[in-house]
């Protein structure tokens, strides 16, 4: 059954199907993606036509000619329980036939309760509050906001690889890649600074100089941080970059924006990596894997920050139309439910050792980098630069699996398969690597 099989390609990739479909989706849609893929293309020295999927369970998918994939991208990361996980559509099924749109922030339901009340609990003080939100951005807008009205200050620290969203607001801050802002630099906050992020124990004292010099300056009401980079190319800071930040804030009056829409909820084989690095950040956005694949966000702080939204009589809210939309909360119950029964949090931190593991001794030699992450968010940084790993990818993809790169250089396969994916498929895509790098 579909779900946790191997991959079955008979035919090539992409299949006429797929082929036929893409074409007309490149016919309609922004005419950057189909730029980019040209881009891919010429930078890998082959072809980089897109498959279109058809259908999916678990890690497997299908694509629109009956090929069958192992997915390890699983929605960048969102898919924490696998494609249309039974207890989430169950979920969804029973709210579909109750409510799906409540009133916002005028009327509520109790999905919206539910979730609320659920997520509070990951803070461990009492008096947390939450704002939900459709997209990660969403999640990262409601935390600089809450920056500037707790601080009274437009500046943001953020980190060079960082990235938090498109969206203006997270836009502005995004280290990962200049060429996704500059366009836009005219409409964005334009006090932001970026510092390095550390990969090593010795470069811990050059990104805080660039913070405490920044936080100094006395206009910075926000240090926004991921944990461990994600998008970046699965980046593990020094065990002391998280400590020391929020020392940095406390001393700074600053708020500590803990961006884990990408680490957290088990994906790095914790709830919170920042709680794992021993720091309660004021603000944690999360998203991506909140609702099992259904859009929703939450942006979660601390009393004493987000005490700042009711100093205003009301005046200053943040909300949208779908925002804390009963059908997304419900799939976020579900989600951490199932997230909660399977104790999956710390699945994913052994499986994820035992691949890296793994993934080393069958890549030496191979032109591999590094292999790295912690749980199950792993980047094998692939030497030869961006076309070598946009080559790699491909071969990976017609042999069944899906992967995708990340990395400033993008020169790193970026992977991150559902949380409760059958081991013996991690083990074989370590040999199907090996293959795909020779
Ligand atoms: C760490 C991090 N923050 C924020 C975002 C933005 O989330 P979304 O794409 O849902 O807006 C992403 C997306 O990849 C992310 O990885």
């Amino acid at each position: 059954m579909l779900g946790q099989l191997l991959p079955e390609v008979h035919g090539p990739v992409p299949g006429p199907h797929s082929s036929e479909l893409a074409s007309r989706l490149a016919a309609v849609e922004s005419p950057s993606v189909d730029a980019r893929r040209a881009a891919r293309a010429a930078q890998s020295g082959g072809a980089m036509a897109p498959i279109v999927y058809a259908q999916a369970a678990g890690a497997n998918v299908l694509d629109a000619d009956g090929n069958r994939y192992v997915d390890l991208a699983a929605g960048f990361g969102a898919l924490l329980l696998g494609h249309v996980a039974p207890g989430v559509r169950a979920a969804l099924e029973a709210q579909a036939g109750a409510l799906w749109l409540a009133l916002g922030d005028v009327y509520g339901s109790g999905a919206k309760l539910a979730l609320l009340e659920r997520l509070a609990r990951l803070v461990p003080e009492p008096g947390a509050r939450v704002m939900l939100g459709a997209s990660g951005a969403d999640a990262i807008t409601a935390a600089l906001k809450t920056s500037a009205l707790a601080t009274g200050k437009p500046g943001i620290v953020a980190f060079e690889g960082g990235y938090h969203g498109l969206s203006h607001g997270p836009l502005a801050a995004c280290g990962f890649k200049p060429s996704f802002r500059e366009p836009f630099a005219g409409q964005l906050n334009a006090h932001v600074v970026f510092a390095p992020y550390p990969a090593a124990g010795p470069e811990l004292g050059p990104a805080l100089q660039v913070v405490t010099r920044a936080l100094a300056r006395g206009d910075v009401g926000a240090v926004l941080v991921e944990p461990i980079l994600g998008r970046g190319g699965c980046v593990v800071p020094p065990p002391s970059f998280l400590p020391a930040l929020r020392e940095a804030c406390d001393a700074a009056g600053a708020v500590l924006v803990a961006d884990e829409i990408w680490t957290g909820l088990g994906r790095s084989g914790a709830w919170l990596a920042s709680l794992e690095a021993g720091v309660v950040a004021d603000v944690v956005c999360l998203g991506k894997g909140l609702g099992g694949g259904a859009p929703v966000s939450a942006c979660v702080g601390r009393a004493g920050v987000m005490a700042a939204w009711g100093a205003h009589g009301g005046t200053t809210i943040h909300t949208a139309t779908h925002f804390g939309a009963p059908l997304g909360c419900a799939a976020a119950v579900a989600t951490l439910e199932a997230l909660e029964r399977g104790g999956l949090p710390d699945r994913a931190r052994g499986a994820g050792e035992r691949w890296m593991a793994r993934l080393r001794e069958r890549t030496a030699g191979r032109g591999v980098r590094e292999v790295r992450g912690r749980g199950l968010m792993v980047g094998v940084e692939i030497e030869g630069g961006a076309g070598r790993t946009l080559a790699v990818t491909r071969r990976l993809l017609e042999h069944g699996w899906i992967v995708v790169t990340g990395g400033v250089r993008g020169d790193v396969l970026t992977l991150t398969p559902p949380l409760d994916i059958d081991e013996a498929l991690l083990d074989a895509f370590a040999g199907a690597l090996a293959g795909a790098l020779s």
